[in-house]
């Protein structure tokens, strides 16, 4: 089984990335919506959330990883990997690889939230020159419905300005909710390539197909647990994922393991 987790219902959409791959995983996702956003947290909180999360992924007997939040991958990938035995992947490593991969010339651009761009687990992979911008407002944007609005589009292009005067050749999308914004941000840097975070899925796909194993563990599908439920959220996760999905609430305490 495959255990996915994010601070709220946006690492779906690397779930969505992951069930194109991977069809026949069983695949147990945690949005902790509860306790989002992480990207204005300390990195120690971020850290202690993650940890918590992962333990509970293992407990219900996760053989992979895949840390579907920004912010998370950014702060905790490290301190994960030294805790647990279990492959750990992170979003970054992939978008840096992407990027990278797209920028002959010009400047690459990493549009994050302000936890990750803080931590600079972008900029240290990437060519010098490289740049970072915190863009807070993007999540709030997305989950409050003002994508494709033309509120969304004042408010995506007000952050942006900072990055008019430079020669944008490659844009990663460094944070779960940014690929729901794809077409405004595209607006303000229309030759340049966007790069997300999906390419984590050839990643898992790749483990999986050196240890099946790793996918296996009860029916195929995919399983969503929540630590705070709104039919808001459900809505929003259904859209992503493009069915009906159902969100399971577990309390804090049995996260943690504290209460089982
Ligand atoms: N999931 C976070 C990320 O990708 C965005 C939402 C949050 O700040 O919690 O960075």
């Amino acid at each position: 089984m495959i255990g996915v987790f994010d601070s709220g219902i946006g690492g779906l959409t690397v779930v969505r990335a992951l069930r194109k791959k991977l069809p026949k995983a069983r695949i147990l996702y945690v949005g902790d919506v509860a306790r989002m956003p992480y990207g204005n947290k300390s990195a120690a909180t971020v850290v202690e959330y993650s940890r918590e999360i992962t333990r509970y992924l293992v407990r219900r007997g996760c053989k992979l990883i895949v840390i579907a939040c920004n912010t998370a991958s950014a702060l905790a990938a490290d301190a994960l990997r030294e805790e647990f035995s279990v492959p750990i992947l992170d979003v970054i490593t992939p978008a840096v690889r992407e990027a990278r991969r797209a920028a002959k010339k010009g400047t690459i651009a990493v549009l994050a939230t302000r936890g990750t761009v803080g931590s600079g687990a972008y900029q240290k992979d990437l060519p010098p020159g490289s740049t970072a911008l915190a863009c807070p407002l993007f999540v709030p944007l997305v989950e409050e419905g003002y994508v494709g609005t033309k509120e969304g589009r004042a408010i995506v292009k007000r952050t942006l300005r900072p990055l008019a005067n430079k020669k944008i050749s490659t844009v990663i999308l460094g944070c779960t909710h940014y690929p729901l914004l794809r077409r405004e941000i595209s607006a303000m840097f229309p030759s340049a390539k966007l790069v997300d975070s999906f390419a984590v899925a050839e990643d898992a796909a790749a483990l999986v197909k050196l240890d099946p194993g790793l996918g296996n563990g009860g029916k195929p599908g995919l399983e969503v647990v929540v630590t705070d439920r709104t039919e808001h959220f459900e809505r929003l996760a259904s859209k992503i994922i493009g069915s009906k999905v159902k969100l399971k609430v577990i309390d804090l305490e049995s996260l943690s393991g504290i209460r089982h």
